[in-house]
């Protein structure tokens, strides 16, 4: 409901790295804005490099670690720590655009949990690391690492980085996301694709489709990817607020077979006319599309779940943020007292917490959301979000522009 409702207020208004245990095998602390790595994820990245001997190796040591919190060099390990730690293993859960908003209302309610060790994968490492600390997370609960989800070389850094770092990872939150309600004329990613599909759809798709391996990889008892949706591709077609233009509509999806530059493509899925608020309802609809692909490929074999989620309406984030002033002031008490939809960013958090830890909501390929009571249910997609053959279409033009294929 969250931007129907906005566009309706609009228009009213290091381990060794061959996996064994060496008594000189050590982390160093990262001295990169003070943040460094707890006692405890440093020996569990131990634990898991002996547990599950991955093999992903630091031998091609030349590609750049862009402002993250790994290095070399510090305390042993013994056995006996190494057992200790790993009855206590935390999940470590990798939550994209944690800076800010639902993102890091999220990582604080599973750091508080203490059950959980947070990647905060961020394109402003600063922001990231002021907005945990004012955010109260503990130290040791989360660890910062750069990711610009608008580049996919930046992308596959991060991949690297976090394979460089030898976390296990357990769950993978696909949050971030550019809304830009009034552009009327498009930018780009660094490779050239419309910003708001490029960096909420391309980007997550390449930094999924990548770590998937390292969820197989998870010992963890329930391993998970969750994609942020949106009530974009809720069924609501009769209500006023699903009926607020411009509509999600990927079309024949010309637009992004084409590469969506602007150029010799339209930048817009669907082949049509710019309009910076529809690019954003596309982008979430791709979002629920490939949690769904995902769900149909790879959910027997490897026992992931996958999810997607429609977290309410958090007026107050920086989603909003380059919307005009009026709007700004005037949706939160609109949402709160009119459509009565809004969410604190407190709650969202919550709700996304739980779709990462909640043992009761294991099911896969569900789009969760909340009634009034806050009590989880599964929601209806819109006919275009379940649209399997669809899906089937976005997940391989995609895996063209991300060069998957
Ligand atoms: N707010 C709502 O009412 C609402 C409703 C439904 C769904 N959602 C979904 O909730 C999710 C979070 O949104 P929010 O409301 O919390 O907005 P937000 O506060 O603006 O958070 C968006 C996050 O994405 C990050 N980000 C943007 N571009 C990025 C890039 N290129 N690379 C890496 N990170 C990038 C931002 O980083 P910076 O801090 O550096 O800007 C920020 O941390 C989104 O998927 C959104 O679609 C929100």
């Amino acid at each position: 409901m969250a931007l129907q409702a906005a566009s309706l207020v609009s228009s009213a208004f290091s381990v060794r790295k061959d996996g064994k245990l060496n008594a000189s095998s050590s982390f160093k602390e990262s001295s990169v804005f003070g943040v460094s790595l707890s006692d405890q994820i440093k020996a569990d990245f131990v634990s898991s490099s002996l547990r599950r001997k991955r093999g992903h190796s630091l031998r091609n040591n030349k590609g750049m670690i862009r402002a993250q919190t790994i290095a070399t060099s510090a305390p042993s390990i013994t056995n006996s720590s190494f057992d200790r730690k790993k009855t206590l293993r935390k999940g470590k859960v990798v939550v994209t655009g944690a800076s800010s908003g639902l993102g890091l209302a999220a990582a604080k309610a599973l750091a508080e949990t203490g059950k959980w060790h947070v990647i905060m994968a961020c394109r402003d490492f600063l922001k990231a690391e002021r907005a945990a600390q004012s955010a109260g997370m503990p130290k040791d609960s989360y660890t910062v690492m750069h990711l610009d989800l608008a580049s996919l070389d930046s992308v596959r850094q991060f991949v690297d980085n976090f394979r460089r770092a030898e976390i296990p990872l357990d769950v993978l939150v696909c949050n971030a996301a550019v809304y830009q309600p009034t552009a009327n004329q498009p930018t780009f990613t660094a490779e050239g694709y419309e910003l708001s599909v490029g960096t909420n759809h391309l980007g997550h798709f390449l930094l999924s489709r990548l770590l998937i391996d390292d969820l197989k990889n998870s010992d963890y008892p329930s391993k998970r990817l969750v994609i942020v949706g949106s009530i974009t591709g809720y069924r609501n077609t009769n209500t006023l607020a699903g009926n607020v233009l411009p509509k999600a509509n990927l079309g024949d999806l010309r637009g992004l077979a084409g590469g969506l530059n602007g150029l010799n493509s339209s930048a817009m899925i669907d082949g049509g006319n710019f309009d910076g608020a529809k690019a954003y309802k596309d982008s979430k609809v791709c979002n629920m599309l490939t949690m769904q692909e995902f769900h149909r490929r790879f959910h027997e074999e490897t026992g992931i779940t996958f999810a997607s989620l429609y977290p309410g309406c958090i007026a107050t984030t920086g989603l909003f943020r380059e919307h005009i002033p009026l709007f700004r002031t005037l949706f939160p008490p609109f949402q709160k007292y009119i459509t009565k939809g809004y969410v604190s960013e407190t709650e969202a958090g919550k709700r996304l917490a739980q779709v990462v830890s909640d043992p009761s909501l294991t099911k896969s390929g569900v789009y969760w959301s909340w009634n009034k009571s806050s009590a989880s249910f599964e929601n209806q997609l819109s006919q275009e979000a379940s649209d399997m053959e669809k899906a089937r279409r976005v997940w391989e033009v995609s895996e063209k522009l991300v060069g998957l294929a």
